[in-house]
């Protein structure tokens, strides 16, 4: 059996999959049964009771997921978040990696306190600093890193590790900050052209961060395949524009303006509300801030 399987928004899970894999079940702290690859509840063991020498307590709140159970997780989503926040944290049925029984989602307990809403995880930000520090020693990975959305196609998950077997490996993965795609070589080489431009007002940092942003957005957008990336020049920031934005910003005093522009192709899919199968050329972007903030997309398109 492959524990370095990928499966993800490219790759559904193999068919033979459910004829390969051992699992054990057990009862978590709110009586739900867990299904987890036999292994992986193993080196869970070994990391829970490392983490509890620690005063960290975990729990698991889903591991191996049917297709059924994830169909009624995207539906139960949709409704509560709508689509696009779904399209960012729950994956397609047949294509999330909770069908390998190698993922696992933690809980956290804090005070006694069973903390399992995604918007309540990720106000422990140093209790899963820590959690992460340590899980390459059980063989485990983050799999949703911040910063790699644009590989992964998901946004942050602090709870979701990945089982791999292996320590060096998942030692490796986390020390140089890749995702398992990047490990396993598979991103494409065609990754974006990008053009930092030569500005006199922005970093080359702060472009960057700025692209990466928009980069993170594009993933989440069906059948985008984003060509090239580049800043638009300085031109951007001037009284007008500033005063516009800040007539539609809801009581911010922006005073930084980025502008990049984009070459897309759509796929011949349905790609939601782009024509499908169509060359996007300078697709326009803007990203504002506020002084010493970070830059927020606030506007995009023609
Ligand atoms: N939350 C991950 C992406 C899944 O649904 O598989
Ligand atoms: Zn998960």
């Amino acid at each position: 059996m492959n524990y370095l399987i990928a499966v993800n928004k490219q790759n559904p899970l193999p068919p033979d999959w459910g004829r390969q894999i051992r699992t054990i079940h057990f009862t978590n702290c709110v009586g739900d049964d867990v299904e987890v690859e036999e292994k992986a509840y193993k080196a869970y063991l070994k990391l829970k009771e490392k983490l509890e020498d620690e005063g960290i307590f975990v729990d698991l709140d889903s591991a191996l997921r049917s297709i059924s159970a994830q169909q009624k997780i995207v539906d139960d989503f949709t409704q509560k978040y709508g689509n696009d926040y779904t399209a960012k944290t729950v994956a397609r049925p047949g294509y999330s990696e909770h069908h390998t029984g190698l993922a696992l989602d933690l809980v956290l307990i804090v005070d006694g306190k069973i903390i399992y809403e995604n918007e309540d995880l990720v106000r422990y930000p140093e209790i899963w600093k820590r959690i992460h520090e340590l899980i390459t020693e059980y063989g485990f990975i983050l799999r949703y890193p911040n910063g790699k959305e644009h590989i992964t196609g998901y946004a942050y998950e602090p709870w979701h590790i990945r089982y791999l077997d292996d320590v060096d490996i998942a030692r490796r993965i986390m020390t140089e900050g890749v995702t398992l795609e990047e490990y396993l070589g598979l991103v494409k080489d065609s990754d974006p052209k990008i053009d930092y431009g030569d500005s006199k007002l922005y970093t080359k940092q702060q472009i960057y961060e700025a692209i990466v942003r928009v980069k993170c957005q594009l993933a989440f957008w069906k059948g985008v395949e984003l060509q090239s990336i580049r800043y638009a020049g300085d031109g951007c920031l001037n009284e007008e524009n500033l005063k516009w934005l800040n007539s539609i910003s809801k009581g911010k005093k922006y005073s930084g303006i980025i502008e990049l522009l984009c070459d897309f192709h759509t796929s011949a899919e349905d790609c939601g509300t782009l024509e499908a199968d169509h060359e996007y050329k300078d697709h326009q972007w803007w990203l504002a801030c506020e002084k010493d903030g970070d830059f927020d997309i606030v506007t995009f398109g023609y």
